[in-house]
This record gives C-alpha cells, sequence and structure tokens, in this order.
C-alpha cells in the first residue's frame, strides 16, 4: 500500500479553492491508485505553532539535555517528520496570501526543517534527507503570477522541499479567481485538467 500525505494550507480548511484541488486530486489519485492510504494534514484547523527562539533551541539541544518542554516540541516535529517521511507522495494545496505562502503553511516549513533529521550540511553543501517521493503543488490564486517576478511562491516551495530532499516537484496553477466568474471558472476547468493528466 501506498501513502498520499494531503496537506490543506488554506485559512478556509477543506472550503478553500485550494483544498477542494486537493479534494479533487485524491479522489482521481484513489481511482487510478486504489491502493492508497491518505493522510490528510489540514494547517487552519491544527495549526503548527510560529517558530520562536524557544522551539529552535528545542532543535538544537543535544538530546540528552533537553528539557520535558524542550522534548515535547522535538516530539512534535519528529511526528510531522515521520507523516512526511513515511509517504511515498504529496500534495500540498498551495493559496496565495499577500504575495507570499499562508503562514501555517510557513510554520509547518520551519518545524521539518531540522539539521541532521531532514537535511545535512556536507562538504559539497547542503543534502536532503527526504528522498524518493514525488510532490504535486496545488496553487490558487486571485490574480495572474505563474512565469513572472512576482510569482515568489514557485521558486521558494521549490526551492525548500528541493533542500530536504524533495526534488520531484509538479506545479499546477488555479490563477486569476479574483478577476470575474468568467476567469475563474476557465481557471478552474483547465486546473482540473491537468489534475486528471497528472494523475492520470
Ligand atoms: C488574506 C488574503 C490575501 C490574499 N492575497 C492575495 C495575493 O497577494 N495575490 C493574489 O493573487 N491573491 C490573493 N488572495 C486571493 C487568494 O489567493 C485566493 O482567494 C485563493 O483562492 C486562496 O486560496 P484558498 O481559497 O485555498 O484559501 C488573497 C486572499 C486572502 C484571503
Amino acid at each position: 500500500m501506498s501513502k498520499l500525505l494531503k496537506i490543506n494550507a488554506s485559512l478556509f480548511s477543506g472550503n478553500g479553492q485550494s483544498s477542494q484541488l486537493t479534494e479533487r486530486f485524491v479522489a482521481a489519485w484513489q481511482a487510478g491508485h486504489p491502493d492508497t492510504q491518505v493522510v490528510e494534514r489540514d494547517l487552519a484547523a491544527n495549526p503548527v505553532p510560529h517558530l520562536d527562539g524557544t522551539r529552535f533551541m528545542a532543535f538544537v539541544a543535544k538530546p540528552e539535555e533537553r528539557s520535558a518542554e524542550q522534548q515535547a516540541v522535538v516530539d512534535f516535529s519528529d511526528a510531522l517528520i515521520a507523516e512526511l517521511r513515511t509517504a511515498d507522495a504529496i500534495v500540498i494545496g498551495l493559496p496565495m496570501y499577500n504575495f507570499g505562502i499562508p503562514s501555517q503553511l510557513k510554520a509547518y516549513f520551519d518545524h521539518i526543517a531540522r539539521a541532521g533529521v531532514t537535511f545535512r550540511y556536507t562538504a559539497n553543501g547542503p543534502e536532503g534527507l527526504i528522498t524518493g517521493k514525488k510532490a504535486y503543488i496545488l496553487a490558487a490564486r486571485g490574480g495572474i503570477y505563474a512565469g513572472t517576478p512576482k510569482d515568489s511562491q514557485t521558486a521558494y516551495v521549490r526551492d525548500f522541499l528541493g533542500f530536504i530532499g524533495i526534488t520531484d516537484v509538479e506545479f499546477i496553477y488555479a490563477e486569476g479567481l479574483n478577476m470575474g466568474d468568467e476567469s475563474k471558472n476557465a481557471a478552474l476547468a483547465k486546473a482540473h485538467q491537468s489534475l486528471a493528466a497528472l494523475t492520470a
């Protein structure tokens, strides 16, 4: 049985446009891969705390010197990483908020970027340790940015995932969702087509 990890980052949980795309992706994926276990992570319903100094110091404390509070922080991060590590494929619903990724997703990224656990530094530079997975990013945007310098999300998400070893990353865009019904319907239809092609 393979495992598909679905991560929703919309403020609106399952009601977000990006979440509806991940939902559709999962349905199509399961139709083509019936032997799939789907694990869901909703970053709005179950937010990951922002990384602060206390939490970061827990990550870097020597295991034998961690306080109980620090161990709890590490256990939380370890659980997120285990969920990711055991997934064969990952689908992320990625809204654009104020020209960037949702802060909920950034907080999640900040908890899965762990030196010595998900990446390590070598003489040849950093090496990602979460390998052998494919990620699908379903990006929902009110405006239209893909392929322009204003699309800071695509390069950032690709760089971050690549840094921890997930280098096989595919993006699907639903753009112009706030530019009238015609634009929205066309964007969603195009995204649905791309999804169907990807999961066929
Ligand atoms: C707080 C907020 C900020 C937004 N900022 C942007 C933006 O900078 N650029 C953009 O194209 N759309 C922006 N939008 C529109 C969203 O990208 C669009 O509604 C998209 O559907 C969000 O994904 P979701 O429905 O999955 O939450 C914003 C929406 C919200 C709620």
